[in-house]
């Protein structure tokens, strides 16, 4: 992955570029980075801040081979690698907060958004992208008190390549492994030692009903397991239900 690399001083989306260059027939692997991002997107149809020279906004196409309705644990094979990455690149402990961010001392650092185009005249393919504060120091305020940046954390700057090539090899490596198994099996471990809430009581806010559980770890599909206070235990699909720490 990452052989195909497009760079953009500044575009409207890293996200948008990669799904036109996924139409256009660009092969797995290619990878779209931009300094400033101009129409930002982040989940649910929020906005990402995206100021130029402080963070990393990348986009990876995917062209899994398998049906694109497993497309969700991309999301988590990506979280994986950013986690790893940042390790191998500084000194802190970073945590998965399932599905989609990761999360140091409590705080976001990093945001991930995947996206399909499915549309029957195209081969399937699968944008990844992932937005990480690197270098920033102020939030808007409706963040500043939920975000955090690799600066802040580290306390020094932090170099954008070398994060991003890190980021890179981990993928490589990660989605190797994922299409062995076909599942999140061989991942597993790895995704369960950092994943935020690992053993402690999570709300559960679903749009049907709220509940508190406790969550035990990943099932090899990628859904979150819980167990209620009943005693009975709950697979919870990503996108269904937002969970938080109690
Ligand atoms: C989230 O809401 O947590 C997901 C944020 C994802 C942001 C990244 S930045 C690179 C890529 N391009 C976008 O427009 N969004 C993603």
């Amino acid at each position: 992955a990452g052989k195909n690399v497009f760079y953009y001083d500044s575009t409207d989306s890293t996200n948008l570029r990669i799904r036109e260059a996924g139409d256009a027939g660009a092969p797995h692997g290619t990878l779209a980075v931009a300094d400033r991002q101009t129409a930002g997107r982040g989940r649910r149809g929020r906005t990402w801040e995206s100021p130029a020279g402080s963070s990393i906004y990348m986009s990876v196409l995917l062209r899994p081979e398998f049906k694109p309705d497993r497309a969700s644990m991309l999301t988590l094979v990506m979280a994986c690698s950013v986690a790893q990455g940042i390790m191998d690149c500084e000194a802190v402990d970073v945590q998965i907060k399932w599905p989609n961010d990761i999360i140091i001392n409590g705080k976001k650092l990093v945001g991930i958004l995947t996206e399909m185009s499915s549309q029957i005249d195209y081969i399937n393919h699968v944008t990844v992208g992932v937005g990480i504060n690197v270098n920033m120091t102020e939030f808007p305020e409706e963040i500043a008190e939920t975000a955090t940046s690799l600066r802040l954390e580290c306390g020094h700057p932090v170099k954008r390549a070398p994060l991003i090539a890190a980021v890179m090899r981990r993928l490589e490596e990660n989605y190797e492994t994922f299409l062995e198994t076909e599942d999140l099996s061989g991942l597993m471990e790895i995704y369960s030692s950092m994943l935020v809430n690992r053993g402690r009581d999570v709300l559960i806010l679903g749009t049907k009903e709220q509940y508190q559980a406790h969550a035990l770890g990943i099932s090899p599909e990628g859904e979150l397991i819980v167990r209620r206070q009943d005693g009975t235990e709950e697979r919870i699909c990503a996108g269904e239900v937002s969970v938080r720490g109690v």
